[in-house]
C-alpha cells in the first residue's frame, strides 16, 4: 500500500482528487486542510509524515486570493512560499517525492507563444511571486514534480464558472476579452497527478522538475462566458470589455497559455479539449 498525503483537501483541486481517489486501490490517502495538517507548520508537517508512513506528498494547499495578496504579501508568500520550504525539506528528510501546484501567473503574459518550462518567469502580482518563490523552493529537492495550471474551475469552491452562472439571470453582463488562456477543469488536473503519482509509484522513470498542464485549446474570458451561458441557454447578453475596464489590485497576464507538450509526452497524457471539460463539469453542477 501507498500512503498519499493530500493537503489543502478542501480546495477545487483536492476535492477533485479526492472523488477520483476511488479508482486507485493500491493508494491509501490521507485528505488533509488546514485543521488537520496545517503546512505553515513545519513540525506538524514531519509528525504527519513519519506518524503515517508518507511515501508521496501532494501539495494542493495554497493563498488563492489572487486581489487580497497585494495586501496580504505576508500571509500568501507563508503558504505559497515559505510553507513550500517546509514541504520540501519534509520530503527530502524522508527521500519521498513531493508534487507541488503552481500557477500561470508566474508569467508577465507578454509573450504571444505559448509558454514552455524554461520561458524565462516575471509575475506581475504579489500572488504571481509568491507562487514562484514556492516553486524555487521545491526545486532545491531533485525529487519535486511542479505542475503550472491556469484557470483552474470546478464543481466544488469557488471559480468564474459558478460566478457567471449566478450573474447569468442579469440581462447582460461585461467580460474581459482581452486576456487570453486555456481553462483547467480540475478533475483534468486531478486525473492526470494520480497518473503522475502511478507512474512514480511504479518506478517508471520519471523526469522530475517542472510541468504545464491546462485542457487543450485557447480562449478569452469572453468566450469562457459565452459558452457557459450558451450552455444555460440564456439569452443573458455578453458585453466583451477591455481589462482597463475593470481595474483590479492585481495585475493578470494578458496572454497566459501553456504549453503541454513535456507531460504529455514524458507521462503519456492525454488531455482533453477545454469545452468537452466544461460542459462535463456544467453536467455535473447541474446534476448536483
Ligand atoms: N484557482 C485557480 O484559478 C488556479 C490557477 C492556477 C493555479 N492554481 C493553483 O492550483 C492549486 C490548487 O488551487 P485550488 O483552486 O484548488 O485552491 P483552493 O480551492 O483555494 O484550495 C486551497 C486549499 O488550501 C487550503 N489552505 C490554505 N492555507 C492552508 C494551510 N496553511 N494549510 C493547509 N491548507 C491550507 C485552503 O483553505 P481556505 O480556503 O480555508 O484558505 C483551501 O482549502 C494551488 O496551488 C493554486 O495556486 C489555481
Amino acid at each position: 500500500m501507498t500512503n498519499i498525503l493530500i493537503t489543502g483537501a478542501k480546495g477545487q483541486l483536492g476535492n477533485e482528487i479526492k472523488e477520483l481517489s476511488l479508482l486507485y486501490k493500491n493508494f491509501r490517502f490521507y485528505f488533509t486542510d488546514i485543521e488537520e495538517l496545517d503546512i505553515s507548520n513545519p513540525k506538524a508537517i514531519d509528525n504527519f509524515v513519519s506518524k503515517n508512513n508518507i511515501d508521496i506528498i501532494i501539495n494542493s494547499a495554497a493563498y488563492t486570493a489572487v486581489d487580497k495578496a497585494e495586501e496580504d504579501e505576508k500571509m500568501a508568500s507563508l503558504i505559497n512560499s515559505t510553507a513550500v520550504l517546509y514541504l520540501t525539506n519534509t520530503a527530502k528528510k524522508y527521500n519521498i517525492p513531493l508534487i507541488h501546484i503552481s500557477t500561470d501567473y508566474v508569467f508577465d503574459g507578454n509573450s504571444y507563444l505559448p509558454y514552455i518550462e524554461t520561458d524565462e518567469t516575471k509575475p506581475l502580482s504579489v500572488y504571481g511571486k509568491t507562487k514562484l518563490y514556492g516553486e524555487k523552493h521545491a526545486l532545491l529537492y531533485n525529487k519535486s514534480l511542479i505542475i503550472r495550471t491556469s484557470w483552474l474551475y470546478s464543481s466544488f469552491g469557488n471559480n468564474f464558472v459558478k460566478t457567471i452562472i449566478k450573474i447569468s439571470e442579469n440581462p447582460e453582463i461585461k467580460v474581459v476579452f482581452d486576456q487570453i488562456g486555456s481553462p483547467t477543469y480540475a478533475k483534468d488536473l486531478a486525473s492526470a497527478i494520480l497518473k503522475i503519482t502511478e507512474k512514480i509509484t511504479n518506478n517508471e522513470i520519471v523526469e522530475y522538475g517542472i510541468y504545464h498542464y491546462s485542457n487543450e485549446g485557447v480562449c478569452s474570458w469572453f468566450d469562457f462566458a459565452q459558452m457557459i451561458i450558451k450552455y444555460l441557454n440564456k439569452s443573458t447578453k455578453i458585453i466583451p470589455v477591455r481589462s482597463e475596464l475593470f481595474p483590479r489590485p492585481a495585475h493578470r497576464p494578458n496572454y497566459s497559455v501553456l504549453d503541454k507538450t513535456k507531460i504529455k509526452k514524458n507521462f503519456k497524457i492525454e488531455i482533453p479539449f477545454w469545452l468537452d471539460s466544461l460542459y462535463e463539469c456544467l453536467d455535473k453542477i447541474k446534476k448536483d
